[in-house]
């Protein structure tokens, strides 16, 4: 079973704190998600593999570390996501972009998939898929089943806010995928949003509704 981890570094939890508010503006909204998926960056990389380089420091040979193994896509999650790729490229900037396009039905709270482009060796990538919401886990779990139709083998879901019920279903259905979440909230409305969540996501990286 793949890994949930919620990373509550100080930081993280005070910089959702400031786009959880309702009064926080788009502008501020979008530095700030930017700002956390960095920090969680930092961190989902961990596990990257590391070889051996032979170099020569002004003073000396040496054999230092550099990245090696799977090469890195970043695929958000249309449109929410997209607010996150910026984050994770500070850190890996070579890494590839492809894009899922997925909106959920607001009555019946169904993912649909609109959109797939994807980096042409995505078998070959450790992919990092982003969202700043799991809900109910719908677009989540239909996203990583566009992205295992074509060969990727190796993800890991990114988001900022998590509700237990969409977790759970994205653990049961992709038991092999790492989850990092920034928080793990109480539970959904009869809406299907996160309470107490930050709101609509899109919504409020775009300035839209
Ligand atoms: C939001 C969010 C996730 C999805 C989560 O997207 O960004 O993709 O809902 O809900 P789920 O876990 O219940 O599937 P939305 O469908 O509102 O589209 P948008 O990003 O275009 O606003
Ligand atoms: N999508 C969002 O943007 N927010 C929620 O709370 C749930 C789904």
């Amino acid at each position: 079973m793949g890994k949930f981890q919620v990373m509550d570094h100080p930081l993280i939890q005070h910089k959702l704190t400031i786009i959880r508010n309702k009064n926080c503006g788009t502008k501020v909204f979008r530095e700030v998600v930017d700002e956390i998926t960095t920090l969680m960056a930092y961190d989902v990389a961990r596990d990257m593999p590391l070889e051996d380089v032979e170099i020569e420091t002004p003073i000396a040979k040496m054999t230092a570390k550099t990245l090696s193994g799977k090469k890195v896509a970043v695929v958000p999650i249309l449109r929410a996501g997209i607010g996150m790729v910026d984050g994770i490229l500070k850190l890996i900037p070579a890494a590839k972009v492809g894009h899922i396009g997925m909106y959920r039905d607001e009555e019946t709270l169904e993912p649909h998939e609109y959109f797939v482009k994807l980096p042409a060796d995505i078998e070959q990538r450790q992919v990092f898929v982003v969202d700043p919401m799991l809900a109910t886990g719908g677009s989540a779990i239909m996203a990583i089943d566009a992205l295992k139709k074509r060969g990727a083998t190796n993800i890991k879901f990114v988001c900022l806010v998590s509700a237990p019920e969409g977790v759970k279903a994205l653990r049961e259905k992709h038991p092999d995928v790492d989850i990092y979440a920034a928080a793990l909230d109480d539970h959904l409305n009869e809406d299907g949003y996160i309470v107490p969540g930050l709101g609509d996501a899109g919504d409020r990286l775009f300035g839209t509704k």
